[in-house]
């Protein structure tokens, strides 16, 4: 799907809030249509073919109305294999007084509804899907086409950054494994000027890092630490952006059962998060020194794999007893964490992870559980997720779970004893290895892979929250010195 702003070209899209259908133009439609924020009609009996969108109440319009419906539109435009259409973008401001609903950014919330809509994942299918190649043209009021032209461009690179993202997730193992991944990542950023380097085995043993050693020991498949460092500002300290990279999470010698290990390719989504959004911010030239940072690797059965009791050692020293081998990301998240607060003079640390099955009991299945300890992160995080319709909710940690994860025989446990609070106790480990920067944790076990389609959001890799720390990234660009104001 192509969108730009050209003439008018082939069937027209008019989008009507419920409070228009009383016009006496509508008198015609209202038997098949009534505008409610649900409804998309294709009306092709009349001389003059047209597409209505239904916003409902003007009261209740809001930027997820115009995704969704925009979404709608995009599948109606596919199923009737409709090649060209013209959206008349109405101004949305004067209608509702919101200025969240203003010229620009109504084209964003469009632009993505339609892009979301074609989105497949189709490369293992004999059968595919022809593409329509469709053409929208956006027609706006005068005066706003410069500003709408830098809106369709940016938001077609941020859809392609979480696209980008979702390919990587859905991509089985047999193909996406560390080395792969490492590739993929190299390939596409330094496209937009972002260096890659990647290190193999030997450049990670040399490092040190034994957490991350010892997880990836059970398989053939090579671990590799992947470093892309995104620097158009000179002279800042950039943001480190940390992702869980398991290209498979069978559960080691805690093997996962075939129901709880079948979607664990999707184990390395925070990875393909930083990796999406890095992309995003690249092609966009968004001001903002970023490095992304991810410890690679599977965690299979062999003779060679790590135990249950293990003691291990990690980058930054302490020791860590090994309770439970699929209590594994926040072992290689220990040395990605500690190699990004030693090693890169980075301002803050914001990880994603699909770290724990409790975060999903905690949040529920669309959302993202943050954990931080810095009360601006976490407030940044919950104003970029608003502006994006993304879902996030702050755990808290305290005194008595930050007891649960020590060791009695090692200085750290990788697994509580108890049932309870296990996506807190997880960020509570992680905090060990931060070395007290600034710090947020995303714990993306839920959001960033489902089930079942949700919205516009398809089954299966969802590309959530590559739009939330996007977002996070650029407002940081508004407000550089937030750190050193406090
Ligand atoms: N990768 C899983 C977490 C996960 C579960 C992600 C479900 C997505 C969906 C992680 O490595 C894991 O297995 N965590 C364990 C931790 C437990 C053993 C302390 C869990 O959540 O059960
Ligand atoms: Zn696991
Ligand atoms: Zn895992």
């Amino acid at each position: 799907m192509i969108i730009k702003l050209t003439d008018h070209h082939g069937i027209s899209v008019e989008y009507v809030l419920e409070s228009q259908m009383s016009e006496a133009s509508f008198a015609w439609l209202k038997p098949m249509f009534s505008a409610k924020d649900t409804e998309v009609f294709p009306s092709f009996a009349k001389e003059e073919k047209k597409i209505f969108v239904g916003l409902g109440k003007k009261e209740n319009l809001t930027a997820e109305t115009l995704r969704r419906q925009s979404f709608q539109l995009g599948k109606i435009l596919e199923k009737y294999h409709i090649k060209k259409a013209t959206i008349d973008v109405p101004d949305f401001k004067a209608w509702t007084n919101n200025r969240e609903l203003c010229a620009i950014k109504a084209v964003r919330y469009l632009v993505e509804g339609l892009l979301q809509s074609s989105y497949r994942f189709d490369p293992y299918l004999s059968d595919k899907k022809e593409d329509d190649e469709t053409v929208i043209s956006l027609k706006v009021r005068p005066g706003y086409e410069e500003k709408a032209a830098f809106s369709i461009e940016e938001t077609t690179n941020i859809m392609s950054g979480v696209f980008f993202t979702r390919d990587l997730v859905n991509t089985p193992p047999i193909d996406l494994y560390p080395e792969t991944l490492a590739e993929k990542a190299k390939e596409t950023l330094e496209k937009s000027d972002v260096k890659v380097t990647i290190y193999g085995k030997k450049q990670i043993e040399e490092l040190g890092m034994k957490a991350f050693l010892a997880v990836s020991q059970g398989s053939d498949k090579e671990p590799q630490l992947i470093v892309m460092e995104y620097l158009p500002n000179e002279n800042e300290k950039p943001i480190a952006l940390v992702g869980k990279g398991l290209t498979y999470d069978s559960g080691g010698y805690a093997i996962k059962t075939p129901k709880g290990m079948v979607d664990m390719k999707s184990d390395m989504g925070g990875a393909a998060t930083v990796i999406g959004t890095i992309s995003a911010l690249a092609r966009n030239k968004v001001k903002k020194n970023v490095i992304g940072i991810i410890c690679a690797c599977e965690n299979m059965i062999s003779g060679k794999a790590y135990k249950n009791g293990d003691i291990i050692s990690s980058m930054k020293g302490l020791s860590i007893e090994v309770r439970n081998t699929d209590a594994e990301g926040r072992i290689t998240l220990a040395d990605a964490l500690y190699y990004a607060a030693t090693k890169t003079d980075c301002e803050m640390i914001i990880d994603l992870a699909t770290l724990t099955g409790a975060s999903i009991v905690a949040v529920g299945e669309f959302t993202t559980a943050l954990i931080s300890n810095d009360d601006h992160l976490v407030k940044y995080a919950q104003t970029a997720a608003e502006k994006s319709g993304e879902y996030v909710w702050e755990l808290k940690a305290n005194e008595q779970l930050r007891e649960l994860v020590k060791g009695t025989i090692s200085d750290l446990k990788n697994s509580t004893e108890s049932p309870f609070g296990g996506c807190i106790t997880a960020g509570i480990f992680l905090e060990h290895f931060i070395e007290n920067k600034p710090w947020l944790h995303m714990d993306i076990a839920g959001s960033s892979f489902s089930g079942k389609p949700y919205s516009y959001l398809p089954k299966d890799a969802t590309g959530v929250p590559v739009k939330t720390l996007y977002q996070m990234i650029l407002d940081f660009t508004d407000k550089q010195n937030v750190f050193l104001e406090k």
